[in-house]
C-alpha cells in the first residue's frame, strides 16, 4: 500500500509513521510536513533513513504540492494541522487557514489523484464540554457544538470532509480521538511539559480548574484503531477513539509526583486559559462492536513509560523547553 502521512514530523503523526512501517514493512510512507513549530525532522530520525520512507517539505494548504504528493497514493491520513488550544487563543488564523482550509486543498488534490481513502484525524473537543457529573459520553452522531478557535476548526474541517463525501463521492472516514500521551509530544502540552518540568526538579504549574478532566489514551492505540479504521470502516462514517480512562488536571499531576518520588508541594496554581472545557468522554461503542477495536495500553504502566523515555530522551525535548515556556509567560501561566 502507498500512504501519504501528512502532519507526521508531530506528535501522533510520527508515531503512526513508526508503527506503520514496522507492522506493514512492505507499505510505502510519504510524509508531507510543513515543519511548523511543531514539526520537525530529529522526531523522524529513526525511520528517516528507511527505504520506503519518503519526506516531503510543505503545505497541505498548496495545491500544487498536495497534487504532487498525492501521486499515486491509496492513502491520505491527515494528521497535519495546527494542534494546541492555547495558541489558538493567542492566533486563531493559522487554526482556520491550516486545519479547514488546508485540509480542503487536500481533499481536492485526493479527489483529482482519485486516492482510495481518505483518512481525517480529529478531536473529541469538536463536540464541545460536558459537566464534570454528567451521565453521559459522547456519540459519533452527537452535534458539534465546539467552543475554542482550535475545536471550531476542527469541527469545520470535519464537515468539509463530509461534504466531499455527501457532494463529490470522496472516499472518506474521519476518527474522533480523545487526548493522547506517549513519546514526542512537544514539551508545552501538559504530560510532556510536567514531566520536563519534574526532571528539571521545577514545580509543575495546573490550572486552576484543576478538577477539569479529560479522557487519556496512550498513542499506539489511537494509533491501532486509525489502522483499523483505515481497514476495516465504512466509507461516510466517522469512529469515536477512546478508553473511558478519565483523570483531572489534579490526578495527573499526583501520579507523576508519585512516579518522581516528590511531594504535592511541586504543585502550584495558574490562570485557566480561556474557554477551558470542563471534561470530555467519547462513547466508544461503535468502533468495538463494528470494528472490534478497544484500548489495551494501560495508563499508569504507559505514563511510566512516557516518564522514562522523557527522561531518556533529553536530546529531543531540551532545545524545545524554553520554546514551550516562553508560551505560557506571555500568558501568565507559568
Ligand atoms: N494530541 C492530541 O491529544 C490529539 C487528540 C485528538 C486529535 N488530535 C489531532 O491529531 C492530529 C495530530 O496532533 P498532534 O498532537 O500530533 O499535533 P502536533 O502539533 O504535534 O503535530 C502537527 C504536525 O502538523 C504539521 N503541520 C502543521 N501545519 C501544517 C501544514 N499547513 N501543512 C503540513 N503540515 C503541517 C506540523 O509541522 C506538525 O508536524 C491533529 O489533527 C490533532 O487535531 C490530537
Amino acid at each position: 500500500m502507498k500512504l501519504l502521512v501528512t502532519g507526521g514530523a508531530g506528535f501522533i503523526g510520527s508515531n503512526f509513521i513508526r508503527y506503520w512501517l514496522e507492522k506493514y514493512p512492505k507499505d510505502k510512507i510519504t510524509n508531507l510536513d510543513k515543519l511548523t513549530y511543531a514539526g520537525r525532522l530529529e522526531t523522524t530520525e529513526d525511520f528517516s533513513k528507511n527505504k520506503n520512507y519518503t519526506f516531503i517539505k510543505g503545505d497541505i494548504g498548496d495545491l500544487k504540492t498536495t497534487l504532487k504528493a498525492t501521486e499515486g497514493i491509496e492513502v491520505v491520513v491527515n494528521f497535519a494541522a495546527e494542534s494546541h488550544n492555547d495558541r489558538a487563543i493567542q492566533d486563531p488564523g493559522i487554526f482556520v487557514r491550516t486545519n479547514v482550509l488546508g485540509t480542503q486543498i487536500l481533499l481536492e488534490a485526493a479527489k483529482r489523484q482519485n486516492v482510495k481513502r481518505f483518512h481525517h484525524i480529529s478531536t473529541c473537543e469538536v463536540f464541545g464540554e460536558l459537566e464534570l457529573n454528567e451521565k453521559r459520553a459522547f456519540k459519533e452522531e452527537d452535534p458539534f457544538r465546539p467552543r475554542t478557535p482550535y475545536n471550531a476548526s476542527k469541527a469545520a474541517a470535519d464537515h468539509v470532509v463530509m461534504a466531499y463525501y455527501h457532494t463529490f463521492g470522496s472516499p472518506v472516514t474521519i476518527s474522533h480521538c480523545s487526548n493522547n500521551y506517549g513519546p514526542y509530544q512537544f514539551p508545552e502540552k501538559i504530560i510532556p511539559r510536567f514531566i520536563t518540568n519534574l526532571i528539571d526538579n521545577q514545580k509543575i504549574p495546573l490550572y486552576k480548574s484543576s478538577q477539569n478532566r479529560r479522557e487519556w489514551i496512550y498513542v499506539d492505540d489511537h494509533n491501532e484503531a486509525v489502522d483499523i479504521v483505515i481497514r476495516k470502516g465504512k466509507v461516510g462514517e466517522m469512529y469515536s477513539i477512546g478508553t473511558g480512562v478519565e483523570k483531572s488536571v489534579e490526578d495527573i499531576a499526583d501520579s507523576l509526583l508519585k512516579i518522581f518520588g516528590k511531594p504535592k508541594s511541586y504543585k502550584k496554581y495558574v490562570p485557566d486559559r480561556a474557554g477551558h472545557d470542563k471534561r470530555y468522554l467519547l462513547s466508544t461503542k461503535k468502533i468495538r462492536s463494528e470494528l472490534g477495536w478497544k484500548a489495551k495500553y494501560e495508563f499508569d504502566a504507559y505514563l511510566e513509560k512516557t516518564v522514562e523515555w522523557y527522561k531518556e530522551n533529553e536530546w529531543w525535548w531540551r532545545p524545545l523547553k524554553k520554546e514551550a515556556e516562553a508560551l505560557y509567560a506571555k500568558t501568565g501561566q507559568k
